[in-house]
């Protein structure tokens, strides 16, 4: 493909951007009173208006042309049919597979994989229902009330962020914990609060040999190995999930223990696999094939519809519009629903982990920006945070607000009732934002004050609001593992499109790697606690320094 900078699309919308860059959205919706009816798409419970954006009709017909030439309906299609289109590992990126519930053939190298997906899902279902039901035994005969899944990165952010999402339909019996990071305290925190007799590990980690996950794993053996005694128990309390199952069972966990993935699973794509095994126990497998029915209807809808009504494709078309014409860099998550705090963090590693590249397909540096910086935090909490930023800052952040229409917890009553609160925020956030509020208007509201006080006419510039600040509204009947698996398939797919619109692999992640091999340089110089002259003079003297103070 030509370079999409080059392209007469791409130069048509920067055309057609200097055209309406200073349209403000309130005079869009002043001028078309039906402007939600054209800017909205409906896709079962689930509804997506991008009406609160910068665009007009032409805008999108610029947007979806844009589309069309950078290929994105046969782009879809060869990520459906397991092509090998992650070039640069020479492998499928075949999520779609892991929640194919028509169980149509799905072929990686001339074999149909659906098997293969439906042994490990049997494997899921039996264990996690000898869990739930007290069949699985520790050593001394207890039932598991704890499980630690310990990785990170794509093997922790997605079961951690459903297992939250979706509490109110776990067990009462089971308590999940997620420990990630290397740091000594998110193990030992955890460790503090569970017994060895009770407590199932869950080492998920593709590779096997991740510095983080394999230090936690070793600890935690430990840990066990001093109350238990027997090397023996470990059988009951250590299950694994990766692709190597050598190193796995050099560890020591028992071969029938070995839940399997495939080199077609990427990290941030993996919770639909047996990565997802923490979520399978703690909501029980019928609720974790609800939540891959989910991810299996937004594969449908994306890979069947055309581009105006197709949520991940415009929901990228948008998110281009922003980042490349407009060069707005950064983009907010605002979940309306304290269960999905943790989504903000689980879609910046989907998203920048798969688009934050700046060499493309052609092996030569991109011509325009790549993925935003993603970031956001639960409605309300944000409000009294960051959202003057949102609304008075100097950037502008494109921003997506997301609510189920019916919450899973019933609180208060006619007068305070939580969720009706919640729900005007939502809907206020939104409305000023795009609004603004003119000084004439600040003006009025202050007539009453300035008449008493002409020196507060200074405080009108301030209590001005430009508005013209873009969001879209997500909405959803309720947050249940089937409308949370559409969720998330359907920032899978926008985040795929945008890669295909750039022209990147959104599938490899080798900016993550070069970190890594110089901490394993740098952890000898901390050991020996000598000086160093091994690297620049600010990193000798902080190891320096650190080893002088510890
Ligand atoms: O560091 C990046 C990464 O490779 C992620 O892509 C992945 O999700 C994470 O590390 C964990 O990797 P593993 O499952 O192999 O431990």
């Amino acid at each position: 493909m030509a370079e999409i900078t080059k392209t007469p699309e791409w130069q048509s919308l920067e055309k057609h951007y200097k055209k309406i860059k200073d349209l403000h959205m309130k005079d869009l919706f002043e001028n078309d009173t039906d402007r939600f009816e054209s800017n909205h798409i409906l896709f079962d419970d689930f509804l997506f208006d991008y009406s609160k954006n910068r665009i007009t009709k032409e805008t999108k017909e610029l947007l979806i042309s844009l589309a069309r030439t950078a290929d994105i309906e046969n782009w879809r299609r060869r990520l459906f049919s397991g092509e090998k289109i992650n070039f640069t590992e020479n492998r499928s990126a075949l999520h779609i597979a892991l929640r194919n519930r028509s169980n149509n053939p799905i072929m990686v190298d001339g074999k149909d994989v659906m098997p293969l997906v439906n042994d490990e899902l049997s494997k899921i279902r039996k264990l996690s229902d000898e869990i739930r039901n007290g069949s699985w035994k520790g050593y001394s005969g207890k039932k598991i009330t704890s499980i630690v899944n310990i990785g990170i990165g794509g093997s922790d952010l997605g079961p951690s962020m459903v297992c939250s999402a979706l509490k109110p339909f776990g067990s009462k019996e089971i308590t999940p914990h997620f420990v990630s990071n290397v740091d000594a305290a998110d193990l030992s925190q955890v460790l503090d609060v569970c017994d060895p007799e009770t407590t199932l590990f869950i080492i998920a980690s593709k590779t096997f040999t991740t510095q983080e996950t394999m230090t936690n794993a070793f600890s935690a053996r430990d840990w066990f190995i001093d109350k238990a005694k027997k090397n023996e128990f470990i059988k009951n309390h250590f299950v694994a999930i990766s692709s190597n199952s050598e190193a796995v069972i050099e560890f020591g966990i028992h071969p029938e223990n070995i839940f399997v993935l495939w080199d077609w699973v990427g990290g941030r794509y993996s919770l639909w696999s047996s990565i997802g095994l923490s979520i399978a126990i703690f909501i029980g497998m019928k609720n974790f094939e609800a939540l891959l029915e989910g991810g299996h209807e937004a594969d449908n809808h994306f890979i069947a519809e055309p581009i105006e009504k197709n949520i991940p494709i415009m929901m990228a078309l948008i998110g281009v519009w922003y980042i490349n014409f407009f060069d707005f860099s950064t983009y907010a998550i605002l979940p309306y629903d304290q269960c999905l705090t943790k989504l903000p963090a689980y879609l910046q590693q989907a998203d920048m982990e798969s688009n934050g590249k700046f060499i493309g397909r052609n092996n030569q540096k991109v011509c325009q920006k790549t993925g935003p910086i993603l970031w956001g935090e639960a409605g309300t909490n944000g409000q009294h945070a960051f959202y003057q930023l949102l609304h008075q800052g100097t950037e502008i952040v494109p921003s997506d607000f997301i609510m189920p229409i019916n919450s899973n917890y019933k609180l208060g009553n006619d007068k305070h009732n939580h969720h009706n609160i919640l729900q005007s925020n939502f809907i206020a956030q939104t409305q000023s934002l795009m609004m603004g509020k003119s000084k004439h208007d600040v003006e009025s509201e202050m007539k009453n004050e300035i008449d008493d006080n002409p020196d507060l006419k200074r405080l009108i510039s301030h209590r001005t609001f430009e508005g013209n600040r873009p969001s879209n509204s997500i909405l959803f009947k309720s947050l249940t593992p089937k409308a949370l698996g559409k969720l998330i398939a359907l920032y899978e797919h926008k985040i795929f499109t945008q890669g295909i619109i750039w022209n990147i692999n959104s599938f490899d992640q080798w900016g993550v790697e070069y970190g890594k091999q110089i901490a394993k340089l740098v952890l000898p110089e901390l050991e020996s606690k000598k000086d160093t002259k091994a690297f620049d003079s600010s990193t000798n003297n902080l190891i320096k320094y650190i080893n002088n103070n510890s």
